[in-house]
């Protein structure tokens, strides 16, 4: 059966909380979180992103879900967690399965989370992705994504940079 992106849904937060913890596990060069940091988190933080991610409005998670089962995952914020000045909305958490990956997955997931930023009449999507993750990169670039230029250091660990993408929603 074919991958089915949907919006999350409030009660999903146990199932959130796994299949994050599995991403940070998974490829923890990946994001600018670590899985250390996020399985510390209380239940009430996963509760929190769950319901504000099927229903808020300034944030929007989808999942991509084969025969019942969660393979991939990406959230739109209204603004920028690590830096509000910048312009929003962001997308945040990509995630694919390996076992799902070259699939066009990751695809389907920029196109729900572009979708979303649309209907909320962004002009332009953006994106922080470290320079070390050649099919990040080659995802978001396939995807109309180009590097503007500015990069951030991570505050926990400063000698990490991610650079920032931005896509202008057609
Ligand atoms: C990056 C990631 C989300 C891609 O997901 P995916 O479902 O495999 O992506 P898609 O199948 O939609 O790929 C679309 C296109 O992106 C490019 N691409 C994706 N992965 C690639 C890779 N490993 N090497 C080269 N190009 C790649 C290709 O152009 C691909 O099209 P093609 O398969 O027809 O050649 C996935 O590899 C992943 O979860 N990685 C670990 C977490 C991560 O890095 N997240 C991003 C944080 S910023």
């Amino acid at each position: 059966m074919c991958p089915v992106v949907r919006r999350i849904r409030a009660d999903e937060a146990l199932r959130l909380r796994a299949f994050r913890l599995r991403a940070l596990a998974d490829a923890p060069t990946a994001f600018g979180s670590t899985l250390a940091r996020e399985e510390a988190f209380p239940e009430s933080v996963w509760h929190e992103r769950a319901s504000a991610g099927a229903a808020g409005s300034d944030r929007a998670t989808f999942v991509a879900e084969q025969d019942g089962q969660w393979i991939g995952l990406a959230t739109g914020l209204a603004e920028d967690p690590e830096d509000p000045k910048l312009p929003g909305p962001v997308l945040v958490g990509m995630f694919v399965d390996r076992a799902e990956r070259r699939r066009g997955v990751g695809v389907a997931l920029v196109e729900a989370v572009s979708d979303w930023a649309r209907q909320r009449g962004a002009a332009r999507l953006s994106l922080w992705v470290f320079p070390s993750n050649e099919p990040g990169i080659a995802l978001y670039t396939r995807c109309g994504f180009r590097l503007t230029g500015e990069t951030k250091s991570l505050d926990r660990a400063p000698t990490l940079t991610e650079l920032r993408m931005t896509r202008v929603l057609p």
